[in-house]
């Protein structure tokens, strides 16, 4: 159906049914469709082990349905009732450092316990018989935020869960020796039961252990959101998701993830204070659609403030409207809040709200029916997808070995590169998609590595290819080291992208805290330096000062029908970045549009162009030719956009090739 989805998390469970009815007249009013139901409600609904209560669920699904508005069905498991715990404390979650976590609150579980599982897989099916083939269900919400609070437990059923996933892995021990190289410091395992969870132990644990723990931690959660699945696929042919943290966990291997949903589903929340946070927003909902390969759904955003960050400042004027739209712009089919109505009570009731404490005659709730009422009519968006010539390369197994103990620096953060990269990128107004280092990257002009610590040599290969075909990519610094598990490829650095590269590095050289460098092209340059021997690739610039002044710092390979580029520093946006990234897109021929102020976001969408004014200033962007798709204003040439403001404009077509 062509609708945009829009409502948030409803928790009638909270309120006196007199406020029932108010809920649904006023959602009306606001033009919602979905509402999240009972995502925490398994101590309501099961009170006590095997006794169940529906009477409050069926009461509110009815009254939904009678009214119109669809179901997004959760399931509560991420909030265990406090029964389950007393009855099975071994269920309760233990940190890296031993400490057997209290209740009082929603996740502390151990995802691998068995009597977790079976209370989750029962509830479940009790949930999915009732209501599975209730007309109201159009999606079921699994869970909420797989390890959010309980990513690693560390209690011996975890550990011998480990055991277990890695005998699956590696079969025999001496694989897994060989794998993890245990011949360093002898920390060699005779079999598989003898390797501990990696709690809080001396510094220099094997970081091969470390990584397949993490790889293991994630895949426990998954494994419990596909036992759900399969419960409510018996029962239900309703599609399911459940709400991923992109890209705010760093636990969750999200590609493998969005091969396991119906529907891939987002939460995203900006960092208030943090300058720019609507480039961390549009970076996150690029990469919500690139692992959901094309539209994706927010499950939850935030009106106005959250209530979890040190200061919680409230949404500015127009904000919540531009945040919507971006989502909207960059592929999402639904916009869903945290949450219908303000709580009064526990520990949410200064977060934000659709509907807040301060009621109807709020800015808070005129926005919310003035976005429920345009997302009407944008629904020709609706299963579009976003055109990106330019790819960005993320993988979350890189992520994790490149932030593990003891590497050249701890100024070696994937997301620092990977959003400095991508903020460039978006200061000119080019559109990129998410791609996995081993994915077809063969529709993309141009490809950017900004932080591939970690490099299969089957990414390597990948990589090699695409440029050998007429691929144009840039690599950063400390990229392509090593392999899967944490091994340095064989010989010189960057092992998997020597010959991509045409270099291999003879000496890292990390810069001092605070320290900085110049490149003879008076590019400024921070964290890093090394020593670049080429071969085969030429120089485009050198280090000026420095360790390794004179020598390359940014060079240029030609391979095949393409070109590959390498930046051995941290450049800075404004002198030299914006710069390479330039020179890359051009020689790549990327469309690039012109004459757009910097703070004006600009995405094309289907038959649809989002032109988002971030700045405080009002602008006019020239060349678009089409129809206002909220107003029907006409527009020959130039669209104006005040301060703060959004305008979707319909293309016609001949409108000119060099927009988006
Ligand atoms: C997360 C959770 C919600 C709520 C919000 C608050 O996204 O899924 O239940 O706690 O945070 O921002």
């Amino acid at each position: 159906m062509r609708t945009i989805r829009y409502g948030g998390d409803y928790n009638p469970e909270q309120w006196p049914e007199e406020v029932w009815h108010e809920d649904v007249r006023l959602m009306k009013e606001a033009g919602v469709n979905l509402v999240s139901l009972g995502v925490f409600n398994w101590g309501i609904i099961e009170p006590a082990p095997g006794e169940y209560d529906f009477t409050g669920l069926d009461r509110s699904i009815e009254l939904l349905h009678e009214n119109g508005i669809g179901v997004n069905l959760g399931t509560p498991t991420s909030s265990p009732p406090a029964w389950l715990r007393r009855a099975h404390p071994e269920i309760r979650l233990v940190d890296v450092d031993g400490r057997t976590l209290a209740g009082g609150t929603r996740h502390g579980v151990c995802p691998s316990s068995p009597a977790y599982g079976d209370a989750c897989a029962n509830i479940v099916e009790q949930l999915a018989a009732r209501y599975g083939s209730h007309p109201a269900v159009e999606l079921w919400h699994v869970h909420n935020e797989y390890g959010w609070a309980n990513l690693e437990c560390y209690c011996k059923v975890s550990e011998r869960a480990f055991h277990r996933w890695l005998e699956d892995r590696y079969g025999e021990i001496d694989r897994l020796n060989d794998a993890w190289g245990t011949a360093f410091w002898g920390i060699v395992y005779r079999s598989f039961d003898q390797i501990e969870a990696p709690a809080a132990a001396p510094p220099g644990v094997n970081p091969a252990l470390l990584l397949d723990w993490k790889r293991f931690s994630g895949e426990a959660h998954l494994a419990n959101y596909r036992v759900q699945r399969e419960i409510i696929a018996r029962h239900s042919d309703a599609p399911a998701t459940t709400n991923f943290m992109i890209p705010n966990c760093e636990g969750m291997d999200y590609w493998r993830w969005a091969e396991a949903v119906d529907v891939v589903s987002n939460n995203h929340y900006l960092v208030a204070e943090r300058p720019e946070n609507h480039i961390e927003l549009s970076m996150s909902a690029d990469l919500a659609r690139g692992v959901a390969g094309g539209p994706w759904m927010v499950m939850e955003h935030s009106t106005s403030a959250v209530n979890w960050q040190a200061r919680n400042l409230a949404k500015t004027t127009g904000e919540m409207r531009r945040n919507s739209l971006t989502h909207l712009a960059r592929g999402a089919d639904g916009l869903m809040f945290f949450q219908w109505r303000a709580s009064r009570s526990g520990a949410e009731k200064f977060h934000s709200a659709m509907l807040p404490h301060g009621g109807t005659d709020t800015q808070v709730w005129r926005d919310v029916v003035e976005l429920g009422g345009d997302l009407k009519r944008l629904s020709g968006v609706v299963g579009a997808e976003v055109e990106a010539e330019v790819a960005v390369l993320w993988d979350w197994e890189s992520w994790w070995a490149l932030e593990l103990e003891w590497r050249p620096s701890v100024e070696l953060e994937f997301r620092e590169r990977v959003e400095a990269y991508y903020s460039s990128l978006w200061r000119q107004h080019v559109t990129v998609d998410f791609a996995h280092p081993e994915s077809d990257l063969s529709r993309y002009k141009l490809v950017v590595a900004p932080s591939s610590y970690l490099l299969t040599a089957e990414a390597g290969k990948n990589l090699r290819g695409y440029v050998e075909k007429g691929g144009h990519l840039i690599v950063s610094y400390f990229s392509g080291v090593v392999d899967e598990h944490d091994t340095v490829h064989a010989g010189a650095h960057p092992g998997a992208l020597r010959d991509v590269l045409g270099l291999w590095v003879e000496e890292f050289h990390p810069l001092p805290e605070d320290g900085s460098l110049t490149l003879d092209s008076s590019a400024r340059g921070r964290i890093w330096s090394e020593r670049i021997r080429l071969e085969g690739a030429e120089a485009a610039a050198r280090f000026a000062d420095g360790p390794d002044a004179g020598h390359p710092a940014i060079t240029r390979h030609r391979l095949g029908r393409g070109t590959a580029w390498y930046a051995a520093t941290a450049l800075d946006d404004a002198t030299g970045l914006r710069g390479l990234l330039a020179e890359a897109l051009d020689r790549a021929e990327v469309a690039r549009v012109d004459g757009v102020p910097e703070q004006v976001e600009i995405v094309r969408r289907g038959p649809a162009c989002f032109l988002i004014n971030h700045s405080d200033q009002d602008v006019s962007v020239p060349g678009l030719r089409g129809v206002d798709a909220l107003d029907g204003t006409a527009y020959d040439g130039e669209v104006a956009i005040a301060a703060g403001a959004v305008v979707i404009v319909h293309t016609t077509g001949d409108t000119p090739p060099h927009l988006p």
